[in-house]
């Protein structure tokens, strides 16, 4: 038998509670934890961001350097969180005028500062003489790596250090003009055509084409990849031998109702009842809702089109005016300006049926899925989608459409062992037939009560997909 792997680092752009966007930011500050509990040194490598966390906790220089992006030369710096608070090691990296930034995207030279992460991490690995068992490259913005490992001289120290990649949202490729490739380090020419999809350089793609394997973050979502992923198809299907679906987990320590500190009011299994009533009227005294007697439906996410936020205002107003005095509804997020205003303005319309908070509240993210009844989720597309288990963990129902992770993680009430209602028309009125069914649900208190320590019960953590990854390692490092 084959002993463990000893030493794996993932490189990711966010990782909770450093700098947190979505989902990818949860995944990468308890992954890494699980797996260093199970005996694998586990280092996570991240872009330095001026971040309160940065502030709150102590960080030694372990690494200083220099290298040219093009013919702009980078002075960078690495430095380690020095009293391993996170429960793995957490390296970050320091250029100024890139990696030094309050926010973790949306800045017009994301592709010079991704790719400056990238050639950061693999000049610090190759002049300090790390070489880990295995790299694991999340999303698009790591997409580089393995053929810079692969292809770039400079780097070839790590040529025989397999790359493990995993497809957290295949929406987003990081698409780049061919005039970028200037800013690339040297590599084997020949090899250009790794870099390139439809006539850009595509740093998904080119991840996909040159790790050692992929996973997608549910089995559901693997199998979407091959049909529907943003231009990609034929890519997943020429690379399908190398992809692997592993569904998140989720944190089980940091959702805990029973001691999460964000909770108004903490609960367990057995004070279920007590606990979400006492969650429910606090956010309805905040906010002017007018009857917690009611049950709360709660939207928390971006409002972009693949999360179906553009359908919340007219399912909101279907709600007030064909369920008035039935349902309340909380809406937490951002994105699309038109939602918003319409959001807003619906709040305002019906103040004590609608309340709205626009922007990113981790605790009030926290309060809402304790305060809840029920969790809506139209997504477009979800690769695991990390919301529903959260509801789960905290005794709410979720509502979801039949996509990705949705449909791998949620069992509709009318099947064997249920535990949530799911829907395949992803429309208003889909939606609404769907609501109808909560609602009615809703009515016979005795069996919601026993719905919710159900759900309560249903373990998601990460023990059983840390595992898996671990597995896959383990292959990946004997077969290289
Ligand atoms: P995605 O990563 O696609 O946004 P996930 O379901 O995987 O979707 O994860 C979303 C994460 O972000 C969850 O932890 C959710 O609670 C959190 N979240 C989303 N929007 C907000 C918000 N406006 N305020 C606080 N937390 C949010
Ligand atoms: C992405 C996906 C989401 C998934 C998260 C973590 O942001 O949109 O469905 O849960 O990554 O893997």
């Amino acid at each position: 038998m084959s002993k463990q792997p000893s030493f794996v680092i993932h490189v990711s752009a966010e990782c909770y509670p450093v700098a947190k966007v979505g989902g990818l930011g949860d995944v990468i500050g308890s992954l890494p934890k699980y797996q260093h509990q199970m005996g694998v040194k586990t280092w996570v490598v991240m872009p330095w961001y001026e971040k309160p966390f940065m502030k709150k906790h102590r960080f030694e220089l372990v690494f200083e350097g220099s290298f040219f992006q093009g013919s702009q030369p980078l002075q960078m710096q690495v430095f380690k969180e020095v009293e391993g608070v996170l429960g793995f090691d957490l390296y970050v990296l320091k250029i100024p005028g890139l990696l030094d930034r309050p926010e973790v995207y949306g800045y017009q030279d994301e592709s010079e500062q991704f790719m400056a992460f990238q050639h950061g991490f693999l000049h610090w690995l190759t002049e300090a003489g790390i070489v880990p068992e295995l790299v694991h490259c999340h999303d698009h913005h790591m997409g580089l790596i393995p053929f810079l490992m692969y292809h770039a001289p400079k780097f070839f120290k790590l040529k025989k250090t397999p790359t493990l990649a995993t497809v957290h949202n295949a929406q987003y490729q990081g698409w780049m003009d061919w005039n970028r490739a200037i800013l690339l380090p040297p590599f084997d020419t020949w090899k250009w055509g790794l870099l390139d999809w439809g006539r850009c350089i595509n740093p998904l793609a080119t991840l996909i084409k040159c790790c050692t394997a992929f996973t997608a973050v549910s089995k559901g979502y693997l199998q979407e990849l091959f049909v529907q992923s943003n231009g990609l198809e034929a890519l997943f299907n020429m690379e399908r031998a190398k992809g692997h679906g592993i569904v998140n987990g989720i944190d089980s320590a940091v959702w805990d109702s029973a001691t999460d500190p964000m909770l108004t009011s903490n609960y367990s299994i057995t004070s279920v009842q007590r606990g979400k009533k006492e969650n429910k009227e606090n956010i309805f005294n905040e906010f002017g809702l007018i009857d917690p007697k009611q049950p709360l439906l709660v939207f928390i996410g971006r409002f972009v089109h693949e999360k179906g936020a553009d359908l919340l205002p007219d399912i909101i107003l279907r709600i007030c005016t064909e369920l008035p005095d039935k349902l309340s509804i909380f809406v937490l997020g951002s994105g699309d300006t038109e939602v918003q205003q319409a959001i807003t303005s619906l709040a305002s319309r019906f103040p004590g049926q609608v309340a709205a908070s626009i922007g990113y509240h981790e605790g009030l993210a926290h309060r809402l899925y304790a305060a809840a009844d029920f969790l809506i989720m139209p997504s477009r597309v979800e690769p695991c989608g990390l919301n529903q288990l959260y509801a789960l963990r905290y005794g709410t129902l979720p509502i979801v459409h039949k996509v990705g992770g949705l449909k791998d993680t949620v069992i509709d009430l009318a099947e064997n062992d249920g535990y949530g209602i799911t829907f395949d028309r992803n429309d208003a009125a889909g939606v609404m037939e769907a609501l109808n069914r909560g609602v009615a649900m809703f009515k016979t208190r005795g069996k919601l009560g026993q719905l919710r320590k159900k759900m309560m019960q249903l373990d998601f953590s990460w023990d059983k997909s840390a595992a898996e990854y671990i597995a896959l390692y383990k292959r990946l490092i004997e077969d290289k």
